[in-house]
């Protein structure tokens, strides 16, 4: 998704703006370009494609200043072509400002622009008409102008704005999409987003809606929506440097692989304590709280949702509340049953997803109490909900979720043991017993991981197949769709996941000879039923690749061939089940020589509806 980094101090900007850009390339982008403000003048650059396309294009010596702003854009609104490419400038040229988010009304405000001030605009953009209103609105105040604008603008944004005619200083504003402000010496900088900062600052003031950051050399300054002067603690970036980059790895997505079991391990260290006892960070429901909760509803999108179904089974199990699981881009739009008796829990990696975020202040607006569980520290998720959980996997970079997927697991086993236990509903020694599961998680993380030789081999064998397959049953039906789309993202294989029940009732048409399937049966309780559904698949001559716990052996010889995960009780194992699911579309994908961490089309974050 787009990216905005700004900077004014006495250096070169553009170098500066390039590596806060590249810092940025993880969440994803069609096109780059910069803009930098020198002797009364704004100089612009801009190319579709990478940024070292970019790069080739301002290396000029007449291509210089000190204060400048950049974008990395992932097309909405027009294709990704150099005239769409952000900085967008005024007509006269003298203001340029970078966007993320959409104009909700562009049109509307597009045709004004054309029919009564007579502009012609340069791209399809939404974005342009942000530049032409603030060529409108500037009578030498650029503060007020930014405020003239925003006033008519609908939808979300973060924008950037540098004038010719104010060259010392860079004004900022958001609506619903992240802005910060970093913090040097001589020097000060604009970002969407943290990595973008990490080479120069740690030190970060989180903008919020509706404020305007004005930045120059010396000075950051906050304004709210009234022009009062904000005062802002400033927040210390604690990541490590080098935790956003590969660590040797050849890509992130292996990288953060490899990282679930120590980050299995830190989200549950910091929440169990030595007697047992969950400690959910502070956040307190007590016995009365959680009886008066009448309705829980997951709400998130993609990955953080196939987290959220096995969510469904732990809450009503552990806690005995009724539990909906919900796609955020359905949510809103089908009219829920939300009062103040409904805990809203959503589900995030980045904290930004824009239907996340609008279904969150959708139940917000109808009184329900929002818990999230979330990997961003200060995203607008985590910010605007009443508590949050924080999944401890450190950033994640790889376009594809893996690591995020896991914790958000354990946050959810968590979260319903807590629950369970404070209502009294889950007894003291199942609670223990599933506690004792859990720690053991992250050693048998590392052993699953062993299995990549054996998976890398399946990989040479079928990544020339066309479609591929995956179901389970019970908590293994959540995998397979994770698996499914963990398999599609990245390698773009056509690939399909269902309730191994429901193959019968339709999808059992598609079988043909030497179609694959990846059947997960490790749900112990299930498991006589997976051994049937894996015979009729054979039965149809398909190939079958089973999932299984270790010391299960009858699976072995009616498969083509098995990947064992160590043995665990049912309720744990989507977290270790998940993990050959990753490494088979980590490898197919590598033989297929696509981009890993950033497949085609996708976006780390995505914060447009
Ligand atoms: C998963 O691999 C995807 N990148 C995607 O489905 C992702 O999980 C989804 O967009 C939700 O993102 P979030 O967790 O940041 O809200």
């Amino acid at each position: 998704m787009c990216g905005i980094v700004g900077y004014i101090g006495n250096e070169s900007a553009k170098e500066i703006i390039i590596e806060g850009l590249r810092g940025l390339e993880y969440r994803g982008y069609d096109s780059a370009g910069m803009a930098l403000v020198h002797r009364g003048r704004i100089l612009v650059r801009k190319e579709s494609g990478k940024l070292a396309n970019l790069e080739s294009k301002i290396t000029k010596k007449e291509f210089t200043g000190n204060l400048g702003i950049g974008h990395t854009r992932w097309a909405t609104h027009g294709s990704p072509t150099r005239e769409n490419a952000h900085p967008h400038l005024s007509a006269d040229g003298r203001i340029a400002i970078v966007h993320n988010g959409i104009i909700e009304n562009y049109l509307e405000l597009k045709a004004w622009l054309i029919e009564k001030q007579g502009i012609q605009f340069r791209s399809e953009t939404d974005t342009e008409v942000i530049a032409q209103l603030l060529g409108i609105y500037y009578e030498g105040d650029l503060i007020e102008a930014v405020q003239k604008t925003v006033s008519r603008l609908r939808g979300a944004y973060a924008v950037a704005v540098v004038a010719a005619d104010d060259p010392d200083r860079i004004v900022a504003v958001r609506k619903d999409a992240p802005l910060i402000a970093g913090i040097g010496e001589g020097r000060n900088f604009l970002a969407s987003d943290i990595p973008a900062l990490l080479k120069y600052t740690r030190d970060v003031y989180l903008i919020e809606n509706g404020e305007i950051v004005v930045v120059s050399r010396d000075d950051i300054k906050i304004f709210d929506e009234e022009m009062t002067r904000v005062k802002r603690d400033v927040m210390k970036v604690t990541w490590d440097a080098d935790a956003a980059e590969k660590g040797g790895y050849e890509h992130f997505m292996m990288k953060e692989i490899c990282e679930q079991p120590d980050g299995i391990r830190e989200t549950l260290q910091r929440r169990i304590g030595e007697d047992g006892q969950i400690k959910l960070d502070g956040i307190r429901f007590g016995k009365k709280d959680l009886e008066a909760i009448t309705r829980i509803y997951i709400v998130a999108c993609g990955t953080a949702y196939h987290a959220g179904l096995q969510g469904k089974a732990l809450l009503e199990g552990y806690a005995k509340i009724p539990t909906e699981v919900d796609l955020a881009s359905e949510f809103r739009y089908r009219n829920p049953l939300v009062d103040e008796k409904t805990l809203f829990l959503c589900i995030s990696q980045s904290g930004e997803t824009h239907d996340t975020l609008a279904a969150l202040r959708e139940a917000k607006r109808q009184g329900a109490r929002v818990l999230s569980i979330c990997n961003v520290v200060g995203s607008s998720i985590a910010r605007e909900s009443d508590d949050v959980l924080y999944t401890w996997a450190g950033p994640e970079i790889a376009v594809a979720s893996t690591k995020a997927y896991t914790t958000q697991l354990v946050c959810l086993y968590l979260i319903a043991l807590y629950m369970g236990r404070t209502k009294g509903t889950l007894s003291e020694e199942e609670a223990g017993r599933i506690i004792g599961e859990l720690m053991a998680l992250p050693e048998k993380a590392a052993e699953t991981l062993k299995a990549e030789e054996q998976i890398k081999k399946l990989a040479e064998r079928y990544y020339i197949k066309e479609q591929i397959f995956y179901i389970g049953r019970g908590a293994d039906v959540g995998t397979a769709l994770e698996g499914s789309l963990k398999l599609k993202e990245i390698s773009y294989i056509n690939s399909f996941a269902i309730a191994a029940g429901e193959l019968k009732h339709g999808t059992i048409a598609l079988i043909r000879k030497d179609t694959l399937f990846f059947v997960m049966a490790t749900q112990d309780a299930l498991y006589e039923k997976m051994l049937s559904n894996i015979e009729e698949i054979k039965a149809r001559k398909a190939q079958v690749i089973g999932i299984a716990k270790k010391g299960n052996k009858r699976i072995k010889q009616i498969c083509d061939e098995v990947i064992y995960i160590p043995s665990c009780a049912d309720e744990v194992a989507p977290i270790l089940g998940v993990i050959p699911l990753q490494l088979l579309a980590y490898h197919i994908a590598k033989l297929l020589k696509r981009d890993i961490d950033q497949p085609r089309n996708l976006a780390k974050s995505v914060t447009v509806e």
